[in-house]
């Protein structure tokens, strides 16, 4: 009896000593559909399992937003969020405020992820962020409205897209008011840089910056992608649309009221949830290609990764919870529950998950040939790259300028922020 009180005793210090050497982390991650319930869990699942806690933060929705939160906070060199969700195109802007992780991470987990992501989050050497998931612009279609109207698959190219959007749009508007052919992302932002990216590379015009450094935006091809997209604002897309983020989109999509849409994957599980209008109806195929010479179906690479503040209190801790986040299990896991794209080729043959999202598979090519934006390329500038590109895509969409005069416009910014070299 003596000796198993004693044992119960050294138990019960044991477990004090674990406790008090547990910590409480603050995770700033993702707010975009089922984004923060997702990050919630894999938190969940990885404080249960080591003891500690951690404190999963309300974040802007958009990528710009968040950017410019976090550059604050990094900038003042504070250490109260542990953990970041990172943008695949911030490396090269918030990298030197982000721990190395080379050695932080399991050497073998290391190994499982696609090398250009890993290459895309090493700066000077450092690897400043394990990829989490990746994103492609996708094409979203509803296919009982293809077959209702006649149509046997998507369209391949955009005048393909606007007449079928043209059709299906005025067929359903005698009985839905609010029925439109087309949703995108046209606000100005850095969704409407992903967006015409696309649009411009699918004609083949190039993508605004080239990974050699040189400026390219203004060319014809990118004029006539414009020309002809800018024309689908106000009459097979509302002219709300240049209003539209990534979720504005979505709503009016997910609420039954249009036939396509241009997305990232994450719609797929959001669609599909029980109590949407458009469950089982979805279709997902490549984004169309331009017309003429050059012309290819073009997606712009996206996606997210975890990252340690370097002024993080508890880096250890937070380097753990960055493991198991990225590891082959949760992000098994959500991939299954909530469509997002794994970072790591043995997941995309995985038959639970091509079970659950059969597009990983069927359009496998589509995400490993996704287009990067010039983040690389143009380091620190990216922001007024960017900027400077959607702002003048956006003046073509609002109808205040021409696509050859926005486009001069947005080279000659570019050119002014490149100055003698990137
Ligand atoms: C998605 C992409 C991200 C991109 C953003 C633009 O979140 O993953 O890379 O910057 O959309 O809105």
């Amino acid at each position: 009896m003596k000796k198993l009180v004693t044992i119960i005793g050294m138990t019960a210090s044991l477990a004090l000593a674990a406790h008090s050497s547990a910590v409480s982390l603050s995770f700033a991650c993702d707010s975009v559909g089922s984004g923060y319930n997702e990050c919630k869990k894999g938190a969940d699942a990885w404080a249960k399992k080591t003891g500690n806690t951690v404190n999963v933060l309300q974040v802007p929705k958009e990528t710009d937003q968040r950017l410019a939160l976090y550059q604050q906070q990094l900038g003042a060199k504070a250490g109260d969020v542990d953990v970041y969700m990172v943008d695949t195109i911030w490396p090269g802007l918030i990298g030197q405020h982000l721990m190395d992780l080379k050695t932080a991470m399991p050497a073998a987990q290391l190994k499982e992820f696609f090398p250009a992501m890993i290459e895309n989050d090493t700066v000077g050497g450092k690897l400043v962020a394990v990829p989490w998931f990746t994103d492609a612009g996708l094409l979203f279609y509803r296919k009982d409205l293809l077959t209702k109207y006649g149509y046997k698959s998507a369209p391949k190219t955009w005048s393909e897209l606007a007449a079928m959007a043209t059709k299906i749009q005025a067929g359903e508007k005698k009985t839905n008011p609010k029925f439109v052919g087309y949703v995108f992302q046209g606000k100005n932002y850095e969704g409407l840089t992903c967006d015409a990216l696309e649009w411009i590379n699918s004609y083949g015009g190039g993508r605004i910056v080239e990974p050699d450094g040189k400026i390219t935006v203004n060319n014809p091809r990118a004029a006539a992608a414009l020309k002809d997209i800018s024309a689908f604002v106000g009459t097979v897309s509302p002219s709300g649309v240049t209003t539209y983020g990534e979720e504005e989109a979505r709503q009016v999509w997910q609420a039954g009221n249009s036939a396509f849409m241009r997305n990232w994957p994450y719609a797929y599980d959001a669609g599909n949830s029980d109590g949407s209008p458009i469950k089982g109806k979805i279709g997902v195929a490549a984004l169309p290609a331009g017309t003429g010479a050059g012309s290819k179906p073009s997606a712009t690479l996206g996606g997210w990764q975890l990252a340690v503040n370097a002024y993080s209190k508890h880096p250890k801790e937070a380097a753990d919870l960055v493991a198991y986040l990225t590891g082959k299990d949760e992000q098994k896991r959500r991939a299954i529950q909530a469509s997002y794209n794994p970072t790591m080729p043995a997941l995309y043959k995985d038959k639970d998950v091509l079970k659950a999202v059969p597009f990983f598979g069927s359009l496998y090519d589509v995400f490993m040939n996704a287009v990067a934006r010039p983040a690389t390329v143009t380091g620190l500038k990216y922001n007024q790259v960017s900027n400077a590109f959607s702002t003048a895509v956006y003046s073509v969409l609002t109808k205040k300028a021409t696509p050859e005069a926005a486009l001069k416009n947005a080279e000659s910014q570019i050119a002014r922020a490149k100055g003698r070299g990137w």
